[in-house]
């Protein structure tokens, strides 16, 4: 069975193309190579021994779009993982991220509501609770009003599968809302592989362990929480690959009771910038420097999942610790090192 996996080329599309095929699916892979590289083919037939068909495409170009569905009518899965991702950049260039992640939306779903039967799952966000008034945050806490308009492409995006599901029922959709995804596979073959400075805590932390980055930043320890740093719920890249799987599976097989599904995907656990600090020198058996500076407009307080229906309903949890994440993380770094 083929299923085409958008920005397959990215951090956790490509995990999530290694997984497919560990589970015998065929795999097409559309990205533009924007923020990837193609050389991460490489990586996944290396774990897998099959290399995905790739076609280097920008889904902001329809007829391309179309033109690939007319060449792939066997395709009966799309997981969509193509969009611009960088919180701070969409504030910047709002237009930018409206078109690349709503614009690219539209033209897929309208392909995919031409066909007999098609099963989407959507790459969303915990960026949509904002900063939830309950902890752990469960599907049915409020979606706040964005705070970036990359939250607000996950929002719409969101909104969009619902009222499009509503009129084709031959469309059955999942959105997967990830809390903060990291680590590397075991084998060290992919991983994340952030252009530039690093945004995210995680590569931040491995690069300084490393000492491509002098220093990491703490972004404020006066938050109400137990160590005074913000927490947040860092799922392993390789359980969110493996519960988009799951999550395909369910729909393939009909097994959905709405044509429209949305779970939580992290470990259900909160973890303090210290605690994921101290999980690096644990792993790593090395310092890391670092200084508390001011804390960094727009992030919140606190985020972690309620894991619940997405462990009862789809039959997945989150398998392995921070710790191991964090281990895995750190071997990537190390081997990607000056490359
Ligand atoms: C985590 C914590 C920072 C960097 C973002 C997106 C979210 C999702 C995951 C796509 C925060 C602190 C960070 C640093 C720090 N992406 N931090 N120093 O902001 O929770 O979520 O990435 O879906 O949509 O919003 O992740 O890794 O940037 O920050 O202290 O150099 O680490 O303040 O508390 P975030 P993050």
């Amino acid at each position: 069975m083929k299923i085409l996996v958008t920005g397959g080329l990215g951090f956790i599309g490509s995990h999530t193309v290694v997984e497919l095929q560990n589970e015998g699916f065929e795999v097409v892979i559309i990205d533009d190579c924007s923020n990837s590289t193609e050389k991460v083919l490489d990586g996944i037939s290396a774990i897998t021994g099959t290399t995905p068909l790739f076609e280097k495409l920008d889904l902001k170009e329809k007829d391309k779009v179309s033109d690939f569905f007319k060449r792939h009518q066997d395709v009966q899965g799309v997981i969509h993982f193509a969009a611009s991702k960088a919180v701070g950049e969409s504030v910047e260039k709002p237009l930018l991220y409206y078109e690349n992640n709503i614009g690219t939306l539209v033209y897929l779903l309208k392909e995919l509501s031409q066909k007999n039967k098609a099963s989407f799952i959507f790459s969303s966000s915990c960026t949509v609770y904002g900063q939830a008034d309950e902890m752990p945050i469960t599907e049915n806490a409020p979606v706040k009003v964005a705070e970036s308009p990359y939250g607000n492409t996950k929002q719409m995006g969101e909104e969009i599968i619902a009222d499009t599901c509503r009129v084709a029922p031959n469309l059955n959709a999942i959105a997967l809302r990830y809390f903060n995804p990291m680590g590397a596979h075991p084998s060290t073959e992919i991983g994340e592989l952030p252009i530039g400075v690093p945004q995210n805590l995680v590569p931040f932390i491995t690069q300084t362990g490393v000492g491509i980055r002098k220093e990491l930043s703490v972004f404020g320890d006066d938050y109400p929480t137990p160590d005074g740093t913000a927490v947040r719920d860092y799922i392993y890249v390789v359980d969110l690959a493996k519960a988009h799987v799951i999550a395909l599976k369910r729909l393939l097989n009909q097994k959905n009771s709405d044509n429209f599904e949305v779970f939580n995907v992290g470990t259900g656990k909160g973890s303090s910038v210290l605690e994921v600090i101290q999980s690096f020198e644990k792993v790593s058996g090395k310092k890391l420097n670092y200084k508390i500076v001011n804390r960094r407009a727009g992030d919140i307080t606190s985020a972690y999942a309620d894991t619940t229906k997405a462990n009862q309903i789809l039959g997945w949890r989150s398998e392995y610790t921070l710790d191991q994440a964090m281990k895995s993380a750190w071997d990537w770094e190390q081997k990607i090192k000056g490359q």
